[in-house]
């Protein structure tokens, strides 16, 4: 068996969506979800309060036999690795990295948009990782669509009326060749976002997050730990919620969840 025990961190089900691309990754690995569901939505909080939430919620993962964190949350990776590496002793990976990587290889050289939380966007994080590879990034703020992912509704008129106004006004600034999902909600959106993209005329390609950012771990985690097979196994915690938490976890997950646990990390 694969030894690895990984945890896997977002304030709430985004994560999910890397976790579904990982576990069939890592066969035989350990995989320990934490969704910081209370303090949900982080992309509007100051990098002060995202630190400090960040921070917990790796400390708690360590301290439950983590040997590797993947910061499964693109607001917390562009406001607070630093902090969050300084606090714990294992290898950390965001996701921000492997996103633009991806970006690159498939468009180099081109103009990019990037949607992302408020506080992603205002971090410019994704702009000066993207400049780094030589792509122009257009980075739109979409408030909006956190609460609509946590409320389940990723195929619903309202979500794609709301897709259509961010869009159309990143569209009239930029006429980008790939779209980046810069939060690990906008996975479980993306059909509707490549819809809407097209439905206003771009051909523009979306770059999966999730997607990206589990091959970036499995090739760090193979370094490290041998090969093994067998099924991954997981265990779920939310600091909120948690029977909606295992309802809709399962829908996003596309397998059962299993009984999450609930967690207090304080305020
Ligand atoms: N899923 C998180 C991200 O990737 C953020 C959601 C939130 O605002 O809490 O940015």
């Amino acid at each position: 068996m694969c030894a690895t025990t990984i945890g896997v961190f977002d304030s709430g089900f985004g994560g999910l969506t890397v976790l579904r691309e990982l576990l069939p990754l890592i066969p035989g690995a350990h995989f320990i979800y934490l969704g910081d569901s209370a303090r949900l939505p982080y992309g509007s909080k100051s990098q002060t309060t995202i630190a400090r939430y960040a921070v917990e919620s790796a400390r708690f993962l360590e301290a439950h036999g983590a040997d590797h964190l993947v910061i499964a949350c693109n607001t917390a990776s562009a406001l607070a690795m630093r902090e969050i590496q300084e606090a714990v002793a294992i290898p950390v990976t965001g996701v921000i990295d492997p996103v633009v990587d991806a970006a690159y290889q498939r468009h180099p050289n081109s103009d990019v948009l990037v949607l992302a939380t408020t506080a992603t966007v205002q971090s410019h994080a994704y702009r000066d990782q993207c400049a780094t590879h030589g792509l122009r990034a257009n980075e739109k703020a979409c408030p909006l669509l956190v609460p609509l992912v946590e409320e389940g509704w990723v195929d619903n008129p309202i979500t794609r009326d709301v897709l259509r106004v961010y869009l159309s006004e990143a569209l009239s600034e930029s006429s980008p060749e790939a779209v980046l999902l810069g939060c690990t909600h906008y996975p479980l959106i993306a059909p509707v976002i490549q819809a809407v993209l097209q439905e206003l005329g771009s051909s523009a390609e979306v770059i999966d997050s999730a997607r990206a950012t589990a091959i970036a771990i499995e090739r760090a985690i193979r370094l490290s730990h041998p090969a093994s097979s067998g099924p991954a196994t997981f265990q779920c915690y939310a600091t909120d919620s948690v029977d909606k938490f295992a309802r809709l976890g399962s829908q996003f997950l596309g397998q059962p969840m299993p009984r999450v646990e609930l967690l207090d990390l304080g305020g």
